[in-house]
């Protein structure tokens, strides 16, 4: 029998703030490398760190029945290599994108693998700007959003790995739009580099009257939100939007270190919706699965030509990923954050 060693984080226990030392545990077992008909042995290269690990840790219902399983692997998608093959599909050396998570190694069949060509675009493109946070970004914008030329689009957690390509994509529309992310350099990055009208640092107001106050000044009023955060930022903006508005919530970051667990908020904002005949919209990246090629068609020429950023921050060592994921809280990464095998 031929072994190797495997490393894996552990779900181990539930967080409600911020992950400590007690919630994950790094664990070695022996792996029979042994394969069954069509399944392959995969060396994980590229892990992805994403918040809806967070929302999967809630205990209320959330938009899967159930929560993250306790005691087994911390789920999520992988860039790996193959280095053994049962299937006619692949051969080692192949990349690879898995939903295999936090494990150094895995077995897998081969029909729940995606082959990436490197040469077409970077190996880790797969698990931004042309994955699911890309596939997010677009849908979200374009289903949900709609934008029009002349609009003003605004964009919060814009400095992040979906924030960071609505901000591009509705530029693309010929919108006017606004970024708003935490701390001065990654608004000075959203101008100079992904071409915002303006950026806003939403850390630099202490309630959320003077942030409003400010985005109605510069825009003179939102026609698209794009909400990847919730919390004072929404709070701010769902007041200044124009007659029609379309608000399309993505994500609720604010809430996910603990807030899921709080009893939930009041619609306290909604009288606004009547005023303007304004449409609110959750959206799901994995009800746009099918549509994953037709994004690709769009999107991938402009990764190969350049015209868009995706930038990646990469977190070097297979042990920094719950830390990784708690810097997600801290906003410490610009564009897709990234664990390193
Ligand atoms: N609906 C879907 O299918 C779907 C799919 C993917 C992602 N999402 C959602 O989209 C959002 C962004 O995800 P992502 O993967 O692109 O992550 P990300 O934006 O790359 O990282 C999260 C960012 O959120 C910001 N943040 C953290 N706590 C915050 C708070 N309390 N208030 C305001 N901003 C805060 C931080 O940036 P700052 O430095 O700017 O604070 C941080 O960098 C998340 O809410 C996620 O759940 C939804």
């Amino acid at each position: 029998m031929t072994t190797i060693t495997q490393r894996q984080w552990i779900y181990r226990q539930q967080p409600v703030g911020a992950i400590t030392p007690e919630h994950y545990e790094l664990v070695e077992r022996t792996l029979d490398t042994a394969l069954a008909e069509g399944e392959v042995l995969l060396e994980s290269r590229w892990f992805s760190v994403d918040p809806y690990m967070r929302i999967g840790q809630s205990s209320k219902p959330t938009y899967d029945p159930d929560p993250h399983p306790l005691n087994t692997v911390q789920e999520g998608g992988v860039v790996a290599q193959i280095l053994a093959s049962r299937s006619p599909n692949f051969a080692p050396g192949d990349w690879v994108q898995s939903y295999t998570g936090w494990q150094t190694h895995a077995k897998a069949h081969s029909s729940t693998l995606k082959k990436l060509d490197p040469q077409a675009a970077p190996v880790t493109t797969a698990l931004g700007v042309l994955g699911m946070p890309g596939r997010t970004a677009w849908f979200g914008l374009t289903e949900s959003g709609k934008p029009h030329a002349g609009e003003v689009v605004v964009v919060s957690g814009a400095a992040g790995a979906v924030g960071s390509l609505v901000v591009q994509f509705a530029k693309r529309h010929g919108a006017r739009v606004l970024g708003i992310a935490g701390g001065p350099a990654k608004c000075a990055w959203l101008k100079e580099k992904l071409g915002a009208d303006w950026a806003l640092d939403y850390k630099a107001f202490t309630s959320a009257d003077a942030l409003s106050a400010e985005i109605k000044a510069l825009t003179g009023g939102v026609d698209v939100y794009f909400d990847n955060v919730g919390g004072m930022v929404t709070d701010a903006i769902i007041p200044i939007i124009n007659r029609r508005a379309r608000i399309v919530i993505c994500g609720q970051i604010s809430q996910y270190s603990g807030g899921l667990e709080t009893a939930e908020m009041g619609p306290r904002l909604l009288q606004h919706m009547l005023y303007q005949r304004a449409t609110i919209q959750g959206m799901l990246a994995r009800d746009y699965l099918h549509r994953m090629d037709e994004m690709i068609r769009i999107v991938g020429p402009w990764v190969k030509s350049g015209d868009i950023v995706f930038e990646e921050t990469v977190v070097e060592g297979f042990e920094q990923l719950p830390a990784a994921l708690n810097s997600l809280f801290t906003g410490e990464h610009r564009g897709k954050l990234l664990v390193k095998a």
